[in-house]
């Protein structure tokens, strides 16, 4: 009863931001992201009679505390979707700068989610993948799906029709995302406690939801249509409104450092002068550039040229799930 599956991580898009039901992980809004390439979970699972616990290994380290408590937490999600009772060992390796501080969550729980189901020979649609990822970490929904991908909020309260679906397969369309890393240290407000603030408190967040339609539909139309000037300009303001909704919160916070915002004016300079690039950002100081491939390397040599740059991880979009033999 072992299995071992693949998962990318991804970058938002149009963002998620906030909850409207935390223990279910359902979201005020729809997000769209791309999966990316370079960065990767691979976990293995094995169910086995002789456990008396679930043991989750990470990166050759056995975890204790709250890292494991939230993969048992998930496995006994997946043991009462799957009907089997029995505890596992997770072993799972990270192709993710996580000291550098980009997310591994998503891809961690998508994997973990078709691993532990495949090892249990459990039958699941790629949507009740995403519905069971969604659990572990929202943005791991969208993992499932190589390429571009549309997590749809869903009306329902258990949360069954909260899923993602394929907007546009990986090779279907070839753009660069650049990982700016301008920090390694942790954020100081976790996505999730980032999210409950600014539903609660900020006046702002009206606003963000206002005007999210527009947004997801510009996306939409502009991933079908592979125009990337206006996807770019939306994946830009998307990211400004989100953190702007953070200026608001009570107690206020702020994600960005001096640096991002070096990054960021350099994205804009480049415009200026005529390169088509744009910057998202998530909880976290760390800055991703998306460009068209041809102008990957004059993006990458301009934002080496700035000294808060530390480094520079190329992407490009990258695959779903997939099983691995072991
Ligand atoms: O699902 P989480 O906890 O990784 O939250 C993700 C939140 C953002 O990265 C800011 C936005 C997103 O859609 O990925």
């Amino acid at each position: 009863m072992k299995a071992t599956a693949r998962a990318h991580t991804n970058i938002a898009l149009i963002k998620y931001w906030g909850k409207r039901d935390e223990q279910l992980f359902l979201p005020m809004n729809n997000s769209i992201s791309i999966t990316l390439d370079r960065f990767y979970t691979t976990t293995s699972v094995s169910f086995r009679e002789d456990l008396s616990a679930d043991v989750f290994v990470l990166d050759g380290k056995e975890m204790g505390g709250h890292e494991r408590e939230k993969i048992s937490g998930f496995l006994n999600l997946v043991r009462r979707t799957a009907n089997h009772q029995g505890y596992a060992v997770v072993d799972s390796l990270n192709e993710v700068p996580t000291a550098a501080g980009f997310a591994s969550s998503a891809s961690g729980f998508a994997a973990l989610a078709a691993a532990s189901t495949r090892a249990l020979n459990f039958t699941i649609s790629n949507e009740g993948l995403s519905i069971l990822a969604r659990q572990g970490s929202g943005s791991a929904s969208r993992s499932i799906y190589g390429g571009y991908a549309e997590w749809h909020k869903g009306t329902c309260q258990d949360g069954s029709d909260s899923f993602a679906t394929q907007i546009l397969p990986e090779n279907a369309w070839d753009l660069s995302v650049l990982s700016v890393m301008v920090e390694a240290r942790q954020k100081k407000v976790l996505s999730r406690e980032g999210m409950r603030r600014t539903v609660e408190t900020s006046p702002f967040y009206a606003g963000w939801l206002d005007s999210l339609e527009i947004d997801l539909s510009a996306a939409r139309d502009a991933i079908h249509k592979q125009d990337f000037e206006q996807l770019g300009t939306v994946l830009e303001r998307n990211a400004l409104k989100m953190h702007a909704t953070t200026f608001g919160a009570n107690p206020p916070f702020l994600y960005w450092t001096g640096a991002t915002i070096d990054v960021m004016q350099v994205v804009q300079e480049l415009r200026e002068n005529g390169v088509l690039a744009y910057f998202t950002i998530d909880a976290g100081p760390n800055v991703k550039v998306i460009c068209q491939p041809a102008d990957e390397q004059v993006v990458k040599d301009r934002l080496l040229e700035l000294e808060c740059v530390q480094d520079i991880f190329l992407c490009h979009p990258g695959p779903g799930i997939h099983y691995l033999t072991t």
